[in-house]
């Protein structure tokens, strides 16, 4: 027989003659999260509870021979459907999947008994709301999608050169005005938003609920414009810069030399802490694409190369990453830094490298010998997992060949993978699913779930995915476009790339130039 129509597919399957009419329903069990939640978004799609009559649904979610967490077993038989599970963890997948399974089969479910757990145990989405802000009840929704999915960390990527979405009591103005721009890349229209703190107590809140970590990202020392923007001291020459309205990476960094700067830091992360707390276990302090120029004209920065007997500037990275790390680790939190170095050298011993880019993020020795020497590492790989991409790039059938642990990198430092959800083309939540749907679908089940792929298999599960979807309130992309032609493919592909003029612009060529000539005369003019 064919596979049930379950994304992720579960570890074991058995299928049984017989099926169970399930048109009326009874939840048999405690009131609890898991079974509210499931009787809430089954009824989105039709069916029906009763409290007198119906098929039992039995659940136990106190099972001590269920060894994984997050594993769960669910029956489907004459006696009715049971799920059984050893914490809340396992209990809300098993619902997961019964709620795809009523609605793909309705009135016939077919007997059959599940017996499921992941593959891996960080299964990760990244969130940027830096370059767009996303209302509380976005948030609400990509996390009702990660749970269907059983993606069980949201790494929320809070700021950005763009946009500065937490709000810090200490710095006020990071907020008021760091989280505004006054016009997207291509847009005329100013744009803005953060989120309060209760905003954000109510969202990790909502999260942990539906046993989802949410990992926060304070991005630095580079893609911080946002906070040069609201505190110039921050950056090497004091300059007035603005909240970046294009994409790109920026040139001003946060100036790696100065004390003040490492006040600031510890300040702002000892609020982030102080409000995420014991719901996570990591701090993501980025490190990504840190353009160096101005540390190499910039007095504070090389009196701190001279004093530390550091090599180069990017060295003094690897110094600002560890001393920043060094705080996390004394806080008892464990530092995710983005591989941006073409050293092997150790930053931290406890922390984890996050491989991104397909140059450094590939297999190459550089990155291999990271691994080895690092407390661990994720696995972003952007080819495979960033779901921004236009489909020409990364079509759903790529997605789903994704493997998650990569060829030659160490096993027991391995913690996990990541999709990404980058914002710079997604403006709102309506192309947030058309970027994530069905690509996340595809990478969710590379997570959960080890072994060969069979990507036609897969596509004819994905459909039932994408119809169930839609009665949740979520919009996918059509799978023709997802898996686009050669032709459509080079087009998407085209209107991408007109970042590209931005990216690689005029602009900071112009900028670089004058601050090389302002700042090094100034320089020789001291020395
Ligand atoms: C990244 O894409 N700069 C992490
Ligand atoms: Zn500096």
């Amino acid at each position: 027989m064919e596979r049930l129509k379950l994304i992720p597919y579960p570890k074991n399957v058995e299928i049984f003659d017989g099926t169970l009419d399930c048109k009326t329903l009874k939840l048999c069990g405690q009131d609890c999260f898991a079974a509210a939640d499931f009787m809430e978004k089954a009824k989105k799609s039709g069916v029906d509870f009763s409290q007198e009559s119906g098929v039992e649904i039995k659940y136990y979610a106190d099972c001590s021979d269920i060894a994984d967490a997050e594993g769960y077993e669910l029956t489907v038989s004459a006696d009715g459907i049971e799920i059984r599970a050893s914490s809340q963890a396992g209990l809300l997948y098993g619902f997961c999947s019964l709620r795809q399974l009523l609605f793909n089969y309705g009135n016939a479910l077919p007997y059959c008994k599940i017996q499921d757990e992941p593959y891996l145990k960080y299964r990760g989405l990244l969130f940027d709301v830096g370059r767009y802000f996303f209302e509380k009840k976005d948030v609400f929704a990509i996390l009702d999608f990660c749970l269907l999915h059983k993606i069980n960390v949201l790494h929320w990527h809070l700021t950005e050169d763009q946009g500065w979405r937490i709000e810090i009591d200490k710095y006020p103005l990071l907020t008021q005005k760091g989280s505004k721009r006054s016009h997207t890349n291509f847009g005329v229209r100013p744009h803005g938003g953060f989120y309060s703190k209760n905003d954000i107590r109510e969202i990790v809140a909502y999260a942990n609920e539906r046993n989802i970590q949410v990992i926060p990202e304070i991005d630095m020392p580079g893609h911080i414009q946002s906070a040069l923007a609201c505190y110039p001291y921050l950056g090497c020459f004091d300059r007035k810069l603005k909240v970046a309205t294009h994409w790109g990476v920026k040139h001003d960094p946060l100036c790696v030399g100065k004390e003040s700067t490492y006040e600031f830091v510890f300040d702002v992360l000892e609020e982030v802490i102080e409000l995420f707390g014991k719901n996570t276990k990591y701090i993501h302090i980025g490190g990504d694409e840190v353009f160096r120029h101005r540390w190499k004209l910039c007095e504070h920065c090389q009196s701190i190369l001279e004093k530390e007997g550091l090599k180069d500037e990017e060295e003094l990275q690897m110094y600002f990453m560890r001393r920043v790390s060094e705080w996390v680790v004394d806080k008892g939190y464990i530092p995710i830094m983005w591989n941006g170095l073409n050293s092997d050298k150790v930053v931290h011993p406890q922390g984890v490298w996050h491989f991104w880019s397909d140059e450094r993020g590939g297999n190459n020795d550089v990155v291999i010998r990271s691994a080895k020497n690092s407390g661990g590492y994720i696995n972003g790989n952007s080819a495979y997992s960033y779901l921004d991409f236009p489909y020409g790039w990364l079509s759903v059938k790529k997605a789903y060949e994704y493997q998650p642990l990569p060829e030659g990198f160490p096993e027991d430092k391995f913690v996990g993978s990541e999709i990404s959800l980058w914002t710079e083309y997604v403006p709102n939540f309506k192309t947030a699913c058309a970027r994530l749907l069905p690509r996340a679908c595809a990478s969710s089940e590379a997570m959960w779930l080890e072994g060969k792929k069979d990507y036609v298999e897969f596509e004819n599960r994905l459909k039932s995915m994408v119809k169930y979807l839609e009665t949740q309130g979520y919009k996918s992309c059509s799978l023709k476009k997802a898996n686009p032609s050669k032709l459509r493919g080079g087009l998407q592909s085209a209107w991408f790339n007109r970042r590209v003029l931005h990216w690689q612009g005029l602009h900071n060529l112009i900028d670089d130039a004058y601050v090389e000539r302002k700042f090094s005369k100034k320089r020789k003019r001291k020395q």
